[in-house]
């Protein structure tokens, strides 16, 4: 490990809900994660979604904005982009990172399983990798579909099970042997047990249909092992747990990870699959 993790970073209480960062966590999270895979889907999710000049765009779950920042110049001028987002730090960021857009998007503080907005307010509501995070997922569907005017479309993006991303579980066992259980259930937690049936299930029930289900496969790279721990861990709330270790444990962390990596492992680093479901329905 380099000693670059950002040792100020700390976990946040889990009762604020699932994958929440503090400190520099979102800053990371936008230079590192959001280029390299947060960004490729929100634009693959607006495009499955078939986002349209002048629609009103509620992004749930919004972290620091990548989805709302994309749909802003398609819905143009005549539009409305709304972020809402349980993570005060995550919206400081998304509202930094968008400030030069327009339309003006509007970043609120909510709880996507209680939004305050009335019936009717919206044509679209996305939501990208935070249906596995609340609490009540089938809460934030209702919530979405309360929202919606009659013939609005719902569009998720939800991680396929860890057994598709395998790098992660990876990942995740080797945080489990060196810095601890807990470690290894956040490194598996963006990665739920649902199958594409599921999924379409949950929006079924919350009174949703045509139904359309999605599979983006890509491949993702890292200049080496100990980059891709660096970056994830800076990311998330790991940061702080994996910058208390001794020196020595996390050395032997990082060539525990080059070795569970290895067939993952070419000349320009290590390159891996990562898998998502996209559902869109109306
Ligand atoms: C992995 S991030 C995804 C963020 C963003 N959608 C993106 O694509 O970069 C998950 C987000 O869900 C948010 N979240 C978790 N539970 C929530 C809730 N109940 N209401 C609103 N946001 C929530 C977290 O704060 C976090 O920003």
């Amino acid at each position: 490990m380099s000693g670059t993790v950002e040792a100020t970073q700390k976990a946040a209480a889990p009762e604020t809900g699932g994958w929440q960062l503090e400190g520099r966590g979102p800053e990371a999270y936008e230079a590192y994660l959001v280029p390299k895979f947060f960004r490729p889907w929100a634009d693959r999710l607006l495009a499955v979604a078939e986002v349209a000049e002048g629609e009103r765009v509620l992004d749930v779950g919004c972290g620091t904005g990548i989805v709302a920042r994309g749909a802003a110049p398609l819905v143009g001028d005549q539009g409305r982009v709304v972020g809402v987002d349980l993570n005060p730090a995550m919206l400081k960021t998304a509202r930094k990172e968008a400030s030069h857009l327009s339309p003006a998007i509007e970043w609120r503080h909510e709880d996507a399983t209680e939004l305050s907005f009335p019936d009717d307010s919206f044509d679209l509501v996305l939501s990208q990798q935070a249906l596995q995070f609340v609490s009540d997922p089938p809460g934030l569907l209702a919530q979405a579909r309360r929202v919606l005017r009659p013939g609005g479309r719902v569009g998720l993006n939800v991680l396929r099970p860890i057994r598709h991303n395998p790098s992660y579980g990876l990942l995740a066992e080797v945080l489990e042997r060196h810095v601890g259980d807990d470690a290894g259930t956040m490194m598996r937690s963006p990665f739920p047990e649902w199958s594409g049936a599921r999924l379409r299930e949950f929006v079924l029930e919350a009174g949703f249909d045509e139904v359309s289900l999605h599979l983006d496969i890509r491949a993702v790279r890292y200049p080496s092992a100990e980059e891709f721990l660096r970056q994830e861990a800076a990311s998330s709330p790991l940061a702080g747990p994996i910058a208390e270790l001794e020196g020595s444990v996390r050395t032997r962390m990082i060539r525990h990870l080059e070795e569970v990596l290895q067939e993952y492992t070419d000349r320009d680093g290590v390159v891996f699959p990562m898998e998502t479901h996209l559902v869109v329905a109306s």
